[in-house]
């Protein structure tokens, strides 16, 4: 049957009633991917959750299709983020969806430019701030505390619950069974609690065993893992340069209750991932979602992970948002000719002769 969206697919897991508006840009039901050659090289069985084919390009889709719809259903007509980039591309485009207003509050200069181009084309009232994204959520919590604008940053409720159906995919996917590791990017730290009450709530029902959840913050944006805040957080990774997450205890409860890590990857790791996924499995991701791969294979290389564990990376945007980062970090670099069929034809003789 067609894919209806996650309000309708997964209505008895939800907050939706009669009144809830039927949002969808038939987000959710993202692909599970093996990847054969990372699996071989690292003696583990390695699958990815490719959360970047979501409508708007990330796992934000699962959230925002709940919080918009719940705003709408509220009587509300402005929604409005704080974001490093891929939140605000969710609202904006949810809130077009659903015929409401859009506010975004991103930090000027560090925001990638394929999230930026999504939120202007869908519309958004886009304030761009000379201060960091913490800075930003602060504002807008405040100023949606005083005026008619509903928020829809990860703290509200209905976020969580949205992007809690990735854990109920994972498990289907895998014939009824959770994995052994789930490894997530860490950034505002609501992901990764919203991943361990979905595995919970689908296990109480369906008993399909539970996950260790392994959460990457980028190291100069690792504000739980050093249990103190980074005033000045700075990754190549933008979407999780956050110095203070605001679901930090939820995270730190998703790790002990499952027994658990978070941990941290340098920038020099998440790039290492980023071009190495691309150029042996065919998959491109934004570098923030690479955190987990690069945590993965830091955990295997160290013990916390064991050879032969079954293992999901969550791989959290597309990598056509960050185009810059792309080009500057790739080795391959066009090959530029005359325009000569023979000069061509020559320098490829070269290339697969080689
Ligand atoms: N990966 C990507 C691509 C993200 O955009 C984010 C967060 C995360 C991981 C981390 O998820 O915050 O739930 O721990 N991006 C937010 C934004 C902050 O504004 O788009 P988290």
């Amino acid at each position: 049957m067609r894919w209806r969206g996650l309000i309708e697919e997964y209505q008895e897991f939800l907050p939706v009633n009669e009144q809830t508006p039927k949002l969808t840009l038939n987000e959710g039901n993202t692909p599970l991917i093996k990847l054969d050659r990372l699996s071989a090289e690292w003696g583990v069985e390695l699958y990815v959750k490719t959360e970047g084919t979501n409508p708007t390009g990330s796992f934000k889709d699962r959230g925002m299709v709940m919080a918009v719809a719940k705003a709408k259903e509220e009587g509300s007509d402005t929604v409005i983020c704080a974001s490093t980039g891929n939140t605000s591309a969710a609202a904006a485009a949810y809130a077009a969806r659903a015929g409401m207003r859009c506010i975004v509050v991103i930090p000027e200069g560090k925001i990638a430019m394929g999230k930026l181009a999504q939120a202007v084309m869908y519309g958004a009232e886009i304030i761009s701030i000379e201060g960091n994204f913490d800075e930003a959520l602060k504002m807008v919590r405040n100023i949606s505390e005083k005026e008619p604008v509903t928020l829809v940053n990860s703290v509200n409720p209905y976020r969580l619950e949205g992007q809690k159906t990735g854990a109920f995919e994972i498990c289907d996917q895998l014939g009824g069974t959770a994995p052994d590791i789930l490894a997530i990017p860490v950034g505002n730290a609501g992901n990764i609690s919203a991943y361990w009450k979905g595995f919970k709530e689908y296990h109480a029902v369906k008993k399909t065993g539970l996950p260790k959840m392994h959460g990457f913050e980028a190291a100069g944006a690792a504000a739980i893992v050093h249990n103190r805040i980074f005033e000045n957080p700075e990754t190549i990774a933008t979407a999780i340069r956050i110095g203070n997450p605001a679901s930090w205890h939820l995270a730190t409860a998703a790790a002990e209750e499952s027994a658990g890590v978070i941990d941290e990857v340098s920038d020099e790791e998440i790039i290492a991932a980023y071009k190495k996924i691309a150029s042996t499995e065919g998959v491109f991701v934004e570098p923030g979602s690479c955190a987990s791969l690069a945590g993965v294979y830091k955990h295997i290389e160290n013990g916390k992970i064991a050879k032969g564990s079954k293992i999901v990376a969550i791989l959290t945007g597309n990598g056509l948002k960050d185009p810059n980062t792309a080009i500057e970090y790739s080795t391959i670099k066009p090959v530029l000719l005359p325009n000569d069929e023979e000069a061509v034809a020559r320098h490829i003789r070269g290339v697969v002769h080689s």
